[in-house]
């Protein structure tokens, strides 16, 4: 999908966004488009502290202005703003492709709202096309493996399970070190179920899955943003 589209819906957000509030910057290339926007308001006296959700997106944040802060200096944020691999029509997500769930789970969760911004080739009937990234620790790698891949044969999983590479034989490692399974489910047809068994497993840190965390989204087609509820 177009970059056009993306900033369309980034737009949207950032016009929510007034002085005063404290806000989590979300990760990936539409919520980059966010951040940029975030920046010219800034610049135009717009009084905000972010908190982002990766080393990239705080790069990104101090060159645009924007002032930051974190979560052990905050209580509580207002808003935060985030792009998505998938949403369904309940606003529950698939997130992770950009490697930065861990993070944008913590600051979504400590956030009074979460709004996603994505363009309409992520809206999906059943969450589940897109892989479900699992961050799991480094140590044991090959009893979380298994842990995971029983589980996936439980959801009928249609495909397989992949370490996430970097570059050809280089591990993806997340900010905080961790590593990244991208789990082929296909459809993901009880989500509730599959959160709660994956956490379980002691070697995985976080998964894509944000079940209920979603207020809204603003979706980009090339007929309009449409907001959903
Ligand atoms: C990063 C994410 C991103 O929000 C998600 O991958 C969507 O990215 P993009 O806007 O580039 O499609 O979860 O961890």
């Amino acid at each position: 999908m177009s970059e056009a589209l993306k900033r369309e819906a980034a737009a949207r957000a950032v016009a929510e966004i007034t002085s005063g509030m404290k806000v989590g910057l979300g990760t990936g290339s539409t919520a980059r488009h966010f951040v940029e926007l975030l920046g010219e308001r800034v610049a135009a006296g717009l009084d905000i502290v972010g908190v982002p959700t990766s080393e990239v997106t705080a790069r990104q944040a101090r060159e645009c202005g924007i002032p930051l802060s974190d979560l052990d200096t905050l209580e509580r944020l207002d808003i935060t703003v985030d792009g998505a691999d998938e949403l369904d029509a309940d606003l529950n997500l698939i997130k992770g492709g950009g490697g930065a769930l861990l993070r944008e789970k913590i600051v979504a969760a400590a956030s009074g709202a979460m709004i996603v911004i994505a363009d309409g080739s992520k809206v999906v009937d059943t969450l589940g096309r897109f892989p479900l990234p699992i961050e799991v620790n480094r140590f044991g790698l090959g009893a979380t493996r298994r842990a995971i891949a029983d589980i996936m044969a439980a959801h009928s999983a249609e495909g397989a399970l992949k370490l996430r590479e970097a570059a050809a034989g280089e591990a993806f490692q997340t900010d905080g070190g961790h590593l990244i399974l991208d789990a082929f489910f296909g459809r993901i047809s009880r989500p509730e179920a599959l959160s709660a068994e994956l956490l379980d497993i002691p070697g995985v840190v976080q998964h894509g899955l944000f079940l209920k965390m979603c207020r809204k989204a603003y979706v980009a087609t090339p007929n309009g943003v449409e907001t959903l509820l």
